[in-house]
């Protein structure tokens, strides 16, 4: 972290986290907090909760949660930086600039100005387009049926055929050369020098969610080679952690995303009024795009191009969006090659009516398996059937695995007993060894989700109540809060209760990346529901006993044989621990 904590925590206290929430999201108060909708998935009622007294946010739907800060950086897209800025500027609170080390000032100096440059570029580009020179190029876009009103809204431009063009307005404008070698707008070879990259195209602005331009791509007018110029990776511009479209599908409001392969399929989409499309821009889907997405929606609808390699793009797409926790469905294009295509001939209405019938993922995985097989042969079909079998074996829950056989027997006209007897052959040969190891693994799992929730649920219940603290503090200690996160916020939590000012948004800045931001803010946010107080008592009680004993095992594991001191300690804390089961907690 590159400021001081007492000016990090300057910041956070000067900014409210519900007036700063407000400018995004509409909250309304229910009791002693707020609620609205979750800016980060798509819900329908409100599970979205910023408290007040706590200063942190926590969406009971998707997990999302944290303080001030992480919230600007989630929503934004910030660096912790950038949020420290903005959230600076907002209060009024002046900050140093010598707090940056050196290179780190460099490399976001370089990323800033690199930013300008981009910014600079676009506009260029988008005048040129609007120029005399840029006739071609606009009759192009016209030709290819987009509307003013779209090709501004992209920012659409244009790089003239002088392909020194760039580069002279860039010089007239005191760009240093080594500023525009790190932007990937120029080509530098020994003979010529630098120049521009993009020449006589028309020009596409690549922008992040935060509508910033991080890069460019550039179409031929016509049929020449190769059709599209890309930015290189540079600083601020890396393919597989952005999605064209983005960050204006992102505030779409539609349960699902559109993910599709190319510029003009977006930019068609868009216009005709599906402003949910995004794309990958000629690069396989990403693991990162997939967790960018998932920020944004439960569910994506692919609309790939319909010929081989779109198909193929499709399934190696579907088990990274799954593995990201995203619903996939596959919509089909034909006879069109792509949406721009489909639009362009059958409009609006009828790409609605693809959508709304696109393919369970899983389905179109066995159609494509289905053409590997020959199914008029019976042998081709009883090998299909095997197969399709051993598939549906992978299923988790019997409800959903007997679902899927019975949509596939349904497609196939096989008998629903037929296909679940061979399920279940395929199931049995499955080696039956590994399946009781990931049984007893999943036990084991459950085991410690179980007292992750329990020490979660402790650290709530004393934010929540104040009160708890004393009465509690001689049967538990940090260490029995035993995930490596827990405890440092544990141990945290504890000592602001010795100081008498507790300040729960305070420990989310122990943690510097923001996967540790969140998981330290679903700790203060943990909820069980129970009805009564006595049913509240005998929670606690259980929850804090769970959560000690397992504590004391723990430490009882780690001791040397010879540690007689420890040993005794321990048997200590053990008998304390039964009185536990006879405290009696007041909840008032
Ligand atoms: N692409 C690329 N370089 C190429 C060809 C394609 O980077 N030489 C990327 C572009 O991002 C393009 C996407 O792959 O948008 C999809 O390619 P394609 O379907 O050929 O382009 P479209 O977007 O459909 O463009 P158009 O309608 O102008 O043909
Ligand atoms: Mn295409």
């Amino acid at each position: 972290m590159y400021y001081s904590d007492e000016l990090v925590e300057e910041v956070r206290e000067r900014n409210d986290i519900v007036d700063v929430i407000s400018g995004y999201v509409k909250l309304s108060k229910k009791g002693s907090s707020y609620f609205g909708l979750c800016p980060f998935h798509n819900e329908k009622s409100p599970s979205f909760s910023v408290s007040p007294g706590k200063q942190m946010y926590y969406c009971f739907g998707c997990g999302a949660g944290g303080n001030v800060f992480t919230f600007l950086m989630e929503y934004e897209n910030y660096t912790f930086p950038e949020a420290m800025k903005a959230l600076a500027e907002r209060a009024g609170v002046a900050l140093p600039e010598r707090e940056y080390s050196q290179e780190e000032r460099q490399q976001q100096d370089l990323r800033t100005r690199l930013l300008e440059l981009n910014k600079l570029a676009a506009k260029y580009f988008y005048y040129q387009l609007r120029s005399e020179r840029g006739g071609q190029a606009m009759a192009y876009l016209k030709g290819r049926q987009l509307s003013d009103e779209t090709i501004k809204s992209f920012g659409l431009g244009f790089a003239n055929k002088y392909s020194n063009d760039l580069y002279q307005y860039m010089k007239s404008q005191r760009v240093s050369d080594e500023l525009l070698r790190e932007s990937g707008l120029m080509n530098v070879d020994e003979k010529r020098g630098m120049y521009d990259k993009f020449w006589n195209r028309v020009i596409f602005p690549i922008m992040d969610v935060n509508s910033r331009v991080i890069g460019f791509g550039g179409r031929v007018m016509g049929d020449g080679k190769p059709k599209y110029l890309n930015s290189p990776e540079t600083k601020i511009f890396d393919k597989s952690r952005n999605l064209y479209g983005l960050h204006v599908a992102r505030t779409s409001r539609k349960k699902y995303i559109l993910v599709c392969e190319g510029y003009m399929d977006v930019i068609s989409l868009h216009q005709a009024g599906f402003k949910n499309a995004v794309a990958s821009l000629g690069t396989a889907l990403t693991t990162q795009h997939a967790a960018l997405l998932k920020r944004y929606t439960n569910e994506v609808v692919l609309t790939y191009d319909s010929d081989e390699a779109g198909t193929r793009a499709a399934l190696r797409a579907i088990p990274i969006l799954k593995a990201a926790g995203l619903t996939a469905k596959v919509l089909h294009m034909q006879p069109y090659k792509d949406p721009d295509e489909f639009i362009k001939a059958l409009g609006a209405d009828k790409f609605q009516e693809r959508i709304d019938g696109a393919e369970n993922s899983f389905l179109f995985e066995i159609s494509m398996l289905e053409r590997e097989y020959d199914l008029r042969d019976p042998e081709g079909k009883t090998a299909f059937y095997n197969a399709v079998a051993s598939r549906l074996v992978e299923f988790e829950t019997e409800i959903e695995r007997e679902n899927y056989i019975e949509a596939v027997a349904a497609k196939y006209q096989v008998g629903f007993e037929n296909l679940r007897k061979l399920v279940n052959r395929a199931a049995m040969k499955g080696m039956p060894a590994p399946k009781a190891e990931i049984r007893r693994e999943k036990k084991a799992v459950e085991r410690e989700e179980g007292i992750k929730k329990s020490q979660k649920l402790l650290l709530t219940w004393l934010i929540e109540r104040p009160g708890l603290y004393g009465q509690i503090k001689g049967y538990i200690s940090p260490e029995d809060f035993t995930e490596g996160l827990y405890y440092d916020a544990a141990r945290l939590l504890f000592e602001q209760f010795e100081t008498g000012n507790i300040v729960p948004a305070k420990i989310i800045n122990h943690f510097t990346d923001t996967e540790k931001q969140k998981e330290a803010a679903s700790l203060f946010n943990t909820s069980l529901r129970v009805e009564t107080k006595a049913e509240m008592e005998k929670a606690l009680r259980e929850t804090l006993y769970r959560v000690r004993s397992h504590g004391i095992a723990q430490r009882r594991q780690k001791l040397a044989p010879t540690d007689m001191a420890g040993l005794q300690r321990s048997i200590a804390e053990e008998r304390k621990l039964a009185e536990i089961k006879r405290l009696h907690i007041s909840l008032e």
